[in-house]
């Protein structure tokens, strides 16, 4: 496991930006699993900025989300469907039939999620895995708890993941209860992981997924066993580590 201590978020953001572009660099038709919330905002603004310099493409790509809010419409401003598209899709080349969301109103949950992993691996896996981390360590809506083989399916989210995301609602009886989310199955499959997580309140969290025992009681630790992770923290969400040297690490080479 690779892991960097950037300076702040947009540092943080730039050198994700800066992995996600050597990896598209060696592969043009990459596979990219994409996450939401407010973590990787400054990673999509950073690589919307390389797109409009002429430095990225993204016509050949191909992009999965982890997860989208069980009950929600595409159109909502809430789903995910909706933050992907006003955060990054409509910004960049990507081709519409590339973009693949779990959906949030499945007439058949069961099918649709054995769907979503058909398209995974018809695309050909995940080449690299964009992931951000819940204070409770979970990883796409992966809670603890979760099991270690699961792929995509109906989850209960956590009570303090409604805590946690009723910053983006009017209230928190407005926060979906259910979530449609690749599993840790699925994750762990992807070839190459890039986990984000920036401020003091992720720091608990880091530091039991990244120093702590291997648990699903902490679903962001089984990561330790994945071969190609980088990690991206700013000081502050790197704060409670012992192993790291606060900003050393070796820097992408773009950066
Ligand atoms: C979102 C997702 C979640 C978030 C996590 C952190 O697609 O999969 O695991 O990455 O809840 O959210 P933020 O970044 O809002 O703190």
């Amino acid at each position: 496991m690779k892991i960097l201590v950037a300076r702040d978020y947009q540092h943080m953001s730039r050198l994700g930006a800066c992995v996600v572009t050597a990896v598209l660099k060696g592969k043009p038709n990459l596979v990219l699993g994409l996450a939401t919330g407010a973590t990787p905002l400054g990673l999509y603004r950073e690589l919307v900025k390389l797109y409009q310099e002429g430095r990225l493409d993204f016509s050949r790509v191909t992009t999965f989300n982890l997860d989208e809010y069980y009950g929600l419409s595409s159109s909502d401003p809430h789903s995910y469907h909706y933050y992907m598209e006003e955060n990054f899709f409509r910004h960049i080349n990507i081709r519409r039939e590339n973009i693949h969301l779990p959906p949030g109103q499945p007439g058949d949950v069961a099918a649709a999620c054995a769907a979503y992993e058909a398209a995974i691996a018809a695309a050909g896996g995940i080449d690299l895995q964009i992931l951000g981390i819940g204070r409770n360590g979970h990883i796409g809506f992966n809670e603890p708890g979760a099991a270690l083989n699961a792929r995509t399916h109906l989850i209960d989210l956590a009570p303090e993941t409604i805590l946690a995301n009723a910053r983006f609602f009017a209230s928190i009886d407005a926060v979906p209860r259910q979530a449609i989310s690749m599993g840790m199955g699925s994750i762990m499959k992807a070839r190459r992981i890039l986990l984000l997580a920036s401020g003091r309140d992720k720091a608990a969290a880091v530091a039991a997924a990244l120093e702590g025992p291997v648990t699903t009681m902490v679903p962001a630790s089984l990561l330790q066993l994945h071969p190609g992770v980088t990690v991206v923290l700013d000081r502050a969400a790197a704060e409670k580590l012992h192993s790291v040297v606060k900003g050393g690490g070796t820097w992408p080479a773009c950066c």
